[in-house]
């Protein structure tokens, strides 16, 4: 059998781990990998990754030491020609003059969206892993690349808190997750943030001031204040100026950490998530699975089908906004 794989969406720490995970486990079971650079749009350019050997197979040696490698060897991008029905027709037209039998997809809501609509083209089978730092697929408890995103905002806001002490101010800190607090959530909560501002709950300003005051009061010298991008208040640059016009207790600044979450080292959790997750897709399509993205539940690895894991953004579970409210009281 012949799989190509490719990365697509919004790269995350753990990709290239991924990668690595489906190249081995596909070589040991026999079959070839046909490496696909820059997502979709590499795919409709017939943009192969070419081995060592000169040859657009993926050997061992391709993916040797991959798994500590931030971003992805194979590339990804945001493909505006596949999202047109005759990108997706030349797509799978390229997959059968290339005798590709089967994809693995790494990529988020948007990745796997597109493997439902190139489905309608292609009769090959398509299994996804969830890579993604924003953690907002369901069918997985984590994609690969959150917790390494966590642990970068969460060492920033542990340096902010210095210099915040030192100048009794409060930092609104912006982390990324479109549609998601489930980065601001967890930064949050391992950093000892005093409020939150997240898409899925409306921002109540009467009672951020008022919580605000009281703090100051108590004579607490820094606070913390963890913004995701997709807040319905449009970030922590709208959110202070909002704030500051209420008559906010605390002198403010405000950083966006942008991009700078989405690079790095992955961490432990997140290599072996991607190193499981690849190995089960494979497995998966060996075992004749298609149109689903391989995740893992309470530590079961589960096949979810795609249009299940972005039919809504995965909640965030109401006992940690509880715990964060206990622990910023
Ligand atoms: O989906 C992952 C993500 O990092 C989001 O958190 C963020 O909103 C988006 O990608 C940024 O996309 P781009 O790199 O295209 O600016």
């Amino acid at each position: 059998m012949r799989i190509g794989l490719f990365c697509s969406g919004g790269d995350a720490p753990g990709m290239n781990a991924c990668v690595r995970a489906v190249v081995r486990s596909a070589l040991r079971a026999g079959h070839e990998v046909v490496g696909i650079r820059r997502g979709y749009q590499g795919l409709l350019e017939e943009d192969f990754f070419v081995a060592q050997d000169g040859r657009p197979r993926m050997t061992l040696r391709c993916v040797s030491g991959l798994s500590r490698l931030g971003g992805t060897i194979l590339m990804s991008s945001r493909s505006e020609e596949f999202r047109t029905v005759a990108g997706q027709r030349k797509a799978a037209d390229v997959l059968r003059k290339h005798r590709i039998d089967a994809l693995v997809a790494v990529g988020g809501d948007g990745t796997f969206h597109g493997a439902v609509e190139l489905a309608d083209h292609w009769d090959g089978q398509i299994i996804g892993c969830p890579g993604t730092i924003d953690n907002d697929l369901l069918g997985t408890d984590y994609t690969i690349g959150f917790a390494t995103a966590v642990g970068t905002a969460v060492e920033a806001v542990d340096k902010l808190r210095d210099t915040a002490a030192s100048h009794e101010r409060m930092f609104l800190v912006e982390v990324m997750g479109r549609y998601s607090g489930y980065i601001a959530l967890y930064t949050a909560l391992a950093a000892g943030a005093e409020v939150i501002a997240v898409p899925e709950t409306p921002t109540d300003y009467p009672q951020i001031l008022e919580h605000l005051k009281v703090l100051k009061a108590r004579g607490k010298r820094s606070i913390m204040v963890v913004v995701a991008e997709g807040d319905e208040e449009g970030g922590a640059e709208n959110l202070d100026n909002n704030l500051r016009a209420l008559g906010c207790p605390f002198s403010t600044r405000v950083l966006k950490l942008g991009h700078l979450q989405r690079g790095g080292s992955p961490v432990p959790a997140d290599r072996i998530l991607a190193t499981r997750l690849g190995d089960f897709a494979v497995r998966s399509i060996l075992d004749g699975q298609t149109g689903k993205m391989a995740g893992e539940i309470n530590g079961q690895l589960r096949l979810t089908p795609f249009p299940e894991t972005f039919a809504q953004h995965k909640p965030l579970p109401p006992e940690l906004l509880e715990l964060l409210e206990t622990m910023a009281s």
